[in-house]
């Protein structure tokens, strides 16, 4: 009772200060401030004010560039080399209209992204030690994290109200240095679940690794006095080719995807309010990638003697360096390893999501239901639409268990359905059917292979009818260990059930 009774008074105090914090700075002077209070004890701490200082004097502190790096004289080095090319505005949905409405100073901060911010890097062999396996995470295909996720469903999300990144540490370091080559505010944790970094091996030599590996990170585009800008591509992944012991990197890519209409989602806030004042949109970003132009090499060259040597012969050409062939003993294709580091980020693949017109064929070729999820952003990237599905109901073992005994599932989004529309006369029916069905944002339906909608339920009015109160999820942590099954599985569960009811007629066989 006593903890109880401090935690009380300190919320009061807070609140107290809070208020006439409020009383001091304005709205969005408090708001301002409070994107720099990154513990919201509202003090600034000398850490917390770096970044501040660092715009105000112009000057980087030292620390950023010395305390993060081991040097590495004696150790190979190799140059990364960034390709950008910026998002195309057009790709927005908000461009339809000619971004009416939305404030110049808002899109600045991405408007003015064209270029990388670091076209080429060097970085130490030794850097990318961060990408090596733990020792019980040495089989093909085996994912481990190397940034764990540190959200939950009771952590909730992390701030939109943020500038400037926190000091990365640990293995993030090696990952915000990379990714700050294309923006100098790269986020390696994102706002939202799944957060982190996943990897897996993917070839094994006697002295060699192939590493893919998968990235949620994000940027931050504005800074003050302008409100944040949130650039979130679905995803970076990638490969590097690198020794068991770290010394040499043959080889590193790092891209963000681009096969898909659209793969970045956007956020921005308009005002000092984080809840109320959010626009989102999202758009299609042709090209972000990183690529070692070579492997890595000795930055100091000593003879048979020991002695150190010019890099450049006599002659003064640079020294040739031959590289030994690697051998590989076992390996798994791209393809395997990208859909293990997938499952790792969304447990709810553990049940195949097929392309509309596979999954159609598919139902046709098994007489099961299609199970479709159509949206306007993607279901497997940080886009925030599928969000809140993914996290909840499509995990659940439940779901999964049903979702792969009856059905045949499968996620579109709709614009990807609207050029179907258009270009194939056969599927062009089904993606009709689909289309005349769909609300915004997000649209569940139960088809018969012949496409045919028999049962569609709506994400928002979906959440409408299961959200919980915070205060309700807290109390109900106990209640999860006595068979507690959350509302939002159980209304899933219905709804799937009712749709198998609704096709019983049809798919007698
Ligand atoms: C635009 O970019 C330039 C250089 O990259 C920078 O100096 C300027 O502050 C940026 N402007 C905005 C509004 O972000
Ligand atoms: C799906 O069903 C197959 C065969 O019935 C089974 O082997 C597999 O483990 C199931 N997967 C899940 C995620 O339930
Ligand atoms: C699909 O099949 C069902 C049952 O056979 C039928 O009622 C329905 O009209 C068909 N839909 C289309 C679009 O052909």
């Amino acid at each position: 009772a006593r903890a109880a009774l401090r935690a009380s008074v300190q919320r009061c105090e807070r609140a107290c200060s809070a208020e006439m914090a409020l009383k001091s700075l304005g709205n969005e002077g408090l708001f301002l401030f409070s994107s720099l209070d990154s513990n919201n004890d509202l003090y600034i701490s000398p850490e917390e004010f770096k970044p501040i200082a660092e715009k105000l004097t112009g000057r980087y502190s030292p620390c950023k560039v010395s305390c993060e790096e081991t040097p590495d004289p004696s150790g190979e080095t190799l140059s990364i080399v960034a390709k950008f090319q910026p998002l195309l505005m057009e790709t927005m949905t908000k461009s339809k209209d000619g971004f009416l409405g939305i404030s110049h100073i808002a899109l600045s901060g991405l408007r003015n992204w064209t270029t990388p911010a670091a076209p080429m890097s060097m970085m130490f062999a030794r850097q990318f030690k961060a990408f090596l396996p733990p020792k019980n995470k040495r089989e093909l295909g085996d994912p481990w994290w190397i940034i764990p996720s540190e959200l939950n469903i009771f952590t909730g999300y992390l701030s939109n109200n943020r500038f400037y990144p926190p000091a990365p540490k640990g293995k993030e370091i090696v990952i915000h240095k990379l990714l700050s080559m294309f923006h100098p505010r790269p986020f390696v944790k994102t706002r939202f679940a799944p957060q982190g970094a996943v990897a897996c091996i993917q070839a094994i030599s006697e002295f060699y690794y192939v590493v893919a590996f998968r990235i949620h990170a994000e940027f931050q585009l504005n800074e003050p006095p302008d409100f944040p800008f949130w650039f979130s591509p679905g995803q970076f992944t990638g490969h590097i080719v690198l020794s068991k012991d770290s010394s040499h990197v043959r080889q590193f890519k790092l891209f963000v995807p681009n096969e898909r209409s659209l793969n970045v989602d956007m956020e921005w806030l308009y005002g000092a309010s984080e809840s109320s004042n959010m626009e989102v949109d999202i758009g299609y970003l042709p090209q972000m990638e990183l690529e070692s132009s070579g492997p890595s090499i000795p930055s100091v060259i000593h003879d048979e003697n020991g002695n150190v040597m010019d890099s450049r012969d006599p002659v003064g050409e640079p020294i040739q360096f031959v590289f030994e062939e690697i051998n590989w003993q076992r390996e798994i294709s791209w393809e395997e390893a990208a859909q293990k580091l997938e499952v790792a980020m969304y447990p709810f693949k553990k049940v195949s999501y097929l392309p509309f017109t596979q999954a159609f064929d598919r139902a046709k070729a098994e007489n099961k239901l299609v199970h479709s999820i159509l949206l306007w952003g993607a279901l497997d990237d940080q886009s925030c639409s599928g969000r809140t599905l993914r996290e909840t109901v499509l995990e659940s073992s439940p779901i999964l268990a049903l979702l792969n005994e009856s059905f045949i599932s499968s996620w579109s989004l709709v614009k990807e359905l609207e050029e179907l529309q258009r270009q194939n006369e056969f599927y062009s029916r089904l993606a009709d059917l689909h289309l005349e069905k769909y609300n915004f944002p997000v649209e569940m339906m139960i088809c018969l292979p012949n496409g045919t909608v028999i049962h569609h339920i709506n994400a928002n009015y979906f959440l409408d009818i299961t959200s919980m109160k915070p205060e309700e999820v807290e109390s109900s942590i106990f209640s999860f260990s006595t068979n507690f099954e959350d509302p939002s599985t159980a209304t899933y569960l219905q709804f799937l059930k009712e749709g198998l009811q609704r096709a019983k007629r049809f798919l007698q066989t």
